[in-house]
């Protein structure tokens, strides 16, 4: 095993070669936000949000901590003033759809995002694809998928899919930071298998991403 050693903000971190800096983070206790990761899923990098500060070589470029792969003596700043800029307006962006996710108000209160600052949008889909890829990669029934594309992409339930799969799982429901995929299985219930309930549609336990404690070190500022 390749040990690695890097810097997460001024720590020194030992972490095994092909871990994330996301992964090397939170094996210390560091906190990232994130959207679209998931531990029990791969890596998506669609909500950019775990976007981190690298310097490399005198270099300085902005990543996204969940896909980008640990190297030696890099130095990883977690927060800079550039780093909150850019998580402001991308839960600015993301707010345009989910104005009422109590994430998405977390993490404005953090960042001091303005909720109202984009046009609203008609889907509070985020497009974070936690429900998709955890029916996929988890519970391998592909029950819902994505569609469209652009500003109109968002998620489906597959009826045919759903009428048999869904009833007994819903576990998707709980990952999904907006409850948009809890009101799109109702929808696809209600339209195209009315009446064939077992029972009550309820939110089941959460089979939670574990967080790390957020340790909210100040800004740097530079
Ligand atoms: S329905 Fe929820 S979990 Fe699925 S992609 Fe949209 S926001 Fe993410
Ligand atoms: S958590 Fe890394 S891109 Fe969403």
């Amino acid at each position: 095993m390749t040990e690695i050693v890097l810097t997460i903000d001024g720590k020194e971190v030992k972490a095994r070669a092909g871990m994330t800096v996301l992964q090397a983070a939170q094996q210390e206790g560091i906190y990232i936000p994130t959207l679209c990761h998931h531990e029990k899923l791969e890596a998506f990098g669609g909500c950019r949000l775990c976007m981190v500060e690298v310097e490399a070589r005198g270099w300085t470029s902005y990543v996204v901590s969940c896909v980008y792969p640990v190297a030696k003596d890099i130095v990883v700043r977690t927060r800079s003033e550039k780093v909150d800029k850019i998580r402001k307006v991308l839960v600015e962006e993301l707010m345009a759809h989910a104005p009422d996710s109590p994430e998405l108000i977390r993490m404005a209160e953090e960042y001091g995002a303005d909720r109202d600052r984009f046009e609203r949008s008609a889907s509070f889909c985020i497009v974070c694809g936690l429900c998709v890829r955890y029916c996929n990669e988890v519970k391998q029934k592909n029950a819902v998928g994505f569609i469209d594309n652009g500003a109109r992409r968002e998620i489906s339930f597959i009826p045919e899919v759903a009428r048999k799969e869904c009833w007994d799982c819903q576990e998707c429901f709980a990952i999904c930071p907006t409850s948009y995929a809890q009101a799109a299985y109702l929808l696809t219930e209600a339209l195209a298998f009315p009446g064939q309930r077992k029972e009550a549609v309820k939110v089941k336990k959460a089979p939670k991403p574990k967080r790390v404690i957020p340790i909210m070190p100040a800004p740097v500022t530079t």
